[in-house]
C-alpha cells in the first residue's frame, strides 16, 4: 500500500521540479530575452575592457623602460599606437580662420573643439528654446538653420522617432543644435511620434519623416537619430558621405563599445540618394529591436559599406530612462532572415498613412497613428 503510494508522489515532485526548470527557462527565452542578452553583453564587455587595460599597462611599462634607455627626458620619438586617443588629429583649422560667403564650409572648423560637455538635468523645452534663440536668432522656425559666412556642404535633415520622451527631447536639442552650428551644415529637426497603441515601429516613422522632411525642403542627408543619445564629441560630423554612416559607435551603456560588428543603431546617416536606393527602413518590424540590423543588411545588398568616426569622435551617452522600454519584437529573427526578399517590397515603396504636422520653434511635429495595414505587403 505504501509502496503503491509513494511513486506517484515522487515523480510528481519530479514533474513539479521539471515544470518550474522549463517555466523559468522560458521566462528568459520569451519574455525577457533582453535583460539575458544585455547581461551576456556586459559579461563579455568587461572582459574585453579587463584585457584593453592589461594591454595600455603593458605599453605604458613599456614607454617607461624606453624613456629610461633615452635617459636624457627629450621626447622620444617612439609611436606607440596605443588607442585613437594619443593621436588626435591636429589638423583643423586655426582659431583665426577667416570664413568665406562664396566658399564651402571647410569639414574641419576650429569650432570643432572636440569634447562636448554633456548635462542630462531636465530642462524645459521653453527654456533650450529661449538659450538657443539667444545664442542665434537666426534659428527659424521648425529648427531650421544655416551659416552665413560660408556655403553649407550637406543640408541635413535630423528625424527623431518619437514616443513618450518629452523630457528627453529638451536635453537633446540644446547639445545637438549647437554642436550642427558649430559644424556649419545646414540643418531642420524632425520629431516624428507614433500615435496610437500599437507597438513602436522606429524604422517605419524614420519612413514616414523621411517622406514628409523631403516635402519640406531638398535635403541632401538624412541622420536618423534616436532622441536618447547625446554625443559627445562636436567631431562627430554629422555630414553624408559616399557611404552610410553609422555615428553612434560607442555608447555608455556598452562600455563604450560597439556590441557587434554589425551594429547600426542609435545615430546612423544616408545620403537622400543612397537611402532611395535600399527602399528606406523596412515597416514590418512592430517592438524593439531589428530595423536597424535589417537597415544594415540593406545597406550590404545595394553594394555599399558602412564607415564609423575613428577612436572617441564615435562616443554617445543615454539619457537614463526613468520608465519601462517599449516591447521587443520577437520576430525579427525571421524577418531578418528573409531581409534580401523583403527589400524589395517593403519599405518607402509601400507606405502609407495620413500625419498631422506642426511647426515648433526647434522641431516639425510630425504624428502619426501607425499600424500594420498601413504597410502590406503581399506574400507575408
Ligand atoms: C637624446 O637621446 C636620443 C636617443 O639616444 C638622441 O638621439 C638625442 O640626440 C639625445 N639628445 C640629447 C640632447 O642628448
Ligand atoms: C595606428 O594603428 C592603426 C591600426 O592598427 C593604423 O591604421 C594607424 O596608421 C596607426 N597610426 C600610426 C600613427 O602609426
Ligand atoms: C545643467 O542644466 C541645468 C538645467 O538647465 C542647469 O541648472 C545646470 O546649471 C547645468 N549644469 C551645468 C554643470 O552646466
Ligand atoms: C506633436 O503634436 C501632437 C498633436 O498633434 C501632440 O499631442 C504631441 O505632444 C506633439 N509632440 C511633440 C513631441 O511635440
Amino acid at each position: 500500500m505504501t509502496r503503491y503510494l509513494r511513486f506517484p508522489r515522487r515523480s510528481f515532485l519530479g514533474l513539479l521540479f521539471l515544470f518550474s526548470l522549463s517555466t523559468s527557462a522560458l521566462y528568459f527565452i520569451y519574455s525577457a530575452p533582453g535583460i539575458v542578452n544585455e547581461y551576456l553583453f556586459m559579461v563579455q564587455a568587461r572582459g574585453l575592457q579587463i584585457r584593453e587595460n592589461v594591454r595600455s599597462i603593458g605599453v605604458q611599462v613599456l614607454e617607461q623602460m624606453v624613456r629610461g634607455a633615452y635617459s636624457n627626458n627629450t621626447d622620444y620619438a617612439y609611436d606607440f599606437n596605443v588607442s585613437e586617443l594619443h593621436i588626435q588629429t591636429t589638423t583643423y583649422l586655426p582659431e583665426g580662420y577667416t570664413y568665406l560667403p562664396s566658399q564651402r564650409c571647410p569639414l574641419k572648423l576650429p569650432s570643432m573643439k572636440g569634447r562636448v560637455d554633456v548635462n542630462m538635468s531636465e530642462v524645459a523645452l521653453s527654456e533650450v528654446e529661449r538659450t538657443l534663440l539667444l545664442e542665434d536668432p537666426s534659428l527659424a522656425l521648425g529648427g531650421h538653420w544655416k551659416p552665413h559666412d560660408c556655403m553649407p556642404r550637406w543640408k541635413v535633415a535630423i528625424l527623431i522617432p518619437f514616443r513618450n520622451r518629452h523630457e528627453h527631447l529638451p536635453i537633446l536639442l540644446r547639445h545637438l543644435v549647437p554642436a550642427l552650428q558649430r559644424q556649419r551644415l545646414q540643418f531642420g529637426f524632425y520629431v516624428i511620434e507614433q500615435a496610437g497603441t500599437e507597438a513602436f515601429n522606429r524604422a517605419m516613422l524614420f519612413n514616414v519623416g523621411f517622406r514628409e522632411a523631403m516635402k519640406d525642403l531638398d535635403w541632401d542627408c538624412m541622420v536618423f537619430h534616436d532622441v536618447d543619445h547625446i554625443l559627445e564629441n562636436d567631431r562627430n560630423y554629422y555630414g553624408c558621405g559616399e557611404m552610410p554612416r553609422h555615428f553612434a559607435v560607442k555608447l555608455n551603456k556598452y562600455s563604450y563599445m560597439l556590441p557587434y560588428g554589425e551594429f547600426f543603431g542609435g545615430v546612423s546617416g544616408l545620403t537622400v540618394e543612397q537611402f532611395r536606393k535600399i527602399n528606406g527602413f523596412p515597416n514590418a518590424f512592430w517592438g524593439w529591436g531589428g530595423e536597424d540590423d535589417d537597415l544594415w543588411n540593406r545597406v550590404q545588398f545595394a553594394g555599399y559599406t558602412v564607415s564609423r568616426p575613428s577612436g572617441d569622435v564615435g562616443r554617445y551617452m543615454s539619457i537614463p530612462h526613468h520608465h519601462r522600454g517599449e516591447a521587443q519584437f520577437l520576430g525579427r529573427y525571421t524577418l531578418l532572415r528573409q531581409s534580401k526578399k523583403r527589400q524589395e517590397v517593403d519599405g518607402l515603396n509601400n507606405l502609407n498613412y495620413s500625419p498631422r504636422i506642426s511647426r515648433t520653434a526647434l522641431y516639425t511635429n510630425i504624428t502619426v497613428h501607425l499600424t500594420k495595414e498601413l504597410a502590406p505587403v503581399a506574400d507575408y
